[in-house]
């Protein structure tokens, strides 16, 4: 069978950003620039997707180009057996991440609902938190939405790659930019945004600590779609002629632009409603329908931002679903569509504990925490950062021709920044990952134990 192809290359630009905008960018950015102290992480953060960020997906796609195989699959073929465990981890993150993720997607269809049927018309914090914490803690309600998610994300998928996915997301993509715009310019002219503003924009170098490093790189990762196989896996379905350096700084630049607009629509708003920007995963379900309840014609504004939301989540769903699909189907011959419904049923039952634990099970836990932020944890303190240290060290010593070719299409490009690639996948991305996921697990006692050597010499 003749393996599947993106029609264009724009189609390639908007699925790999469809892959990388997502709950990402809206959801979770503007919550961490809230708690991780505002200006300082988006500083950071975009430090990070400049420079790893950047040279990562170029990677990822070229790898996925130059073996046109799943990430297992591409892995052994470019560098043996061995490295192959590299694809595994990303197969196994898909299903992590897309477990939790889909939880969240179903709260968006929930208030897609909500927002058509005019049930969240207030500018209340009070009643629009009472609202939040009492869809996401039901039990049946939001597994239902989870469910409905699921069947969305694995309709698309079974459509195919160009067909389905492709397809979509040259409509969609597009949409979701003009709309955001619109928003933002109605969240930053709300009497009050200022202070949002500047909390957001101008940075506060004392905030800068191990935990904030290392929550801007994990999110530079997730928001890229990196360290997991979803790019090696979108890269495989690309044609040879295509520009990898330049459809890589696109999707970077889509990415980061989203983040910086989600921000700017969430944050200011914060404050202008005197909410806390440090509430945490409820912070975008809360703050934007007190924003819409504000606006000329909210009740259209707030049903086409949740269109929009569900939208952006349903293009990165996809991606994430298409990394054990592509597995399967590739690896033990299982067809597209029996693959996609059997791991989307999976990912599916893996989903119903994370949303129960923001319930019912909410007082299970283990480390110390219920299962959807386990769920969470894992993927960005772990699978994630270890997926990237080893896809970099791969690509930089390896690779490396593999990628250079790749990189100019065998010289018929001119790739200027060679040697920072080489660089940073060879020296500054592996240390720079160790170094941050080492500090936030061990910071404190490896401080602990640097007070007593020092201690100990001093006597
Ligand atoms: N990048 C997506 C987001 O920001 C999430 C994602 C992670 C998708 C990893 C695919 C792979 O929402």
């Amino acid at each position: 069978m003749k393996r599947e192809q993106w029609g264009s290359r724009f189609g390639f630009i908007m699925a790999a950003a469809g892959s990388a905008v997502g709950l990402g960018n809206i959801w979770k950015f503007p919550y961490l620039a809230g708690t991780q102290g505002g200006g300082a992480f988006l500083a950071v953060y975009l430090v990070f997707m400049a420079t790893i960020g950047a040279a990562l997906i170029m990677a990822e796609i070229a790898i996925g180009r130059s073996a046109k195989k799943n990430p297992v699959g591409a892995f052994r073929l470019l560098g043996g057996g061995l490295w192959s465990v590299t694809g595994m981890i990303g197969v196994i993150t898909g299903f992590l991440i897309l477990s939790y993720y889909s939880v969240v997607g179903g709260w968006t269809v929930a208030y897609l609902l909500k927002s058509v049927a005019g049930t969240i018309e207030t500018t209340k914090p009070d009643l629009l938190e009472a609202q939040f914490s009492g869809l996401v803690s039901a039990v049946l309600e939001p597994i239902l939405y989870h469910g409905v998610f699921m069947v969305l994300t694995i309709g698309i998928v079974i459509a195919g790659v160009a067909q389905g996915i492709e397809r979509s997301v040259k409509i969609l993509m597009p949409l979701l930019f003009i709309l955001l715009i619109v928003l933002v310019v109605r969240s930053v002219t709300l009497p009050g945004a200022w202070e949002g503003i500047e909390f957001f924009l101008v940075p506060d170098w004392s905030q800068v600590n191990g935990e904030m490093l290392r929550a801007a790189l994990g999110q530079a990762f997730f928001s890229l779609s990196l360290g997991m196989g979803a790019m090696i896996t979108y890269g495989s379905y690309l044609d040879k002629g295509a520009d990898i350096p330049n459809a890589s700084c696109w999707v970077v630049f889509l990415a980061a632009l989203v983040g910086v607009l989600g921000g700017l629509l969430v944050l200011p708003a914060v404050f202008a409603f005197g909410m806390d920007p440090g509430a945490g995963p409820g912070l975008t379900f809360i703050t934007l329908p007190a924003v819409f309840g504000e606006m000329i014609g909210g009740y259209l504004f707030q049903v086409i931002f949740f269109a929009m939301l569900l939208i952006a989540a349903l293009t990165s769903s996809i991606s994430l679903l298409a990394i054990p699909v592509a597995y399967f189907a590739e690896e033990y011959g299982i067809e597209r569509k029996w693959s996609a419904i059997v791991v989307g049923i999976v990912i599916f039952l893996i989903g119903i504990p994370c949303s129960l634990a923001l319930g019912i099970w909410g007082e299970y836990k283990l480390f110390g925490m219920n299962f959807f932020d386990l769920m969470v944890y894992a993927v960005d303190y772990y699978t994630l950062p270890i997926g990237g240290i080893l896809t970099s060290l791969f690509a930089g010593w390896v690779v490396l021709e593999k990628m250079r070719k790749e990189l100019s299409n065998d010289g018929s490009l001119t790739f200027r920044w060679i040697g920072a690639f080489t660089w940073i996948m060879r020296i500054v991305a592996p240390l720079a990952v160790t170094w941050v996921m080492l500090s936030a697990l061990f910071g404190e006692r490896l401080a602990a134990i640097w007070v007593m050597l020092s201690g100990l010499l001093w006597n």
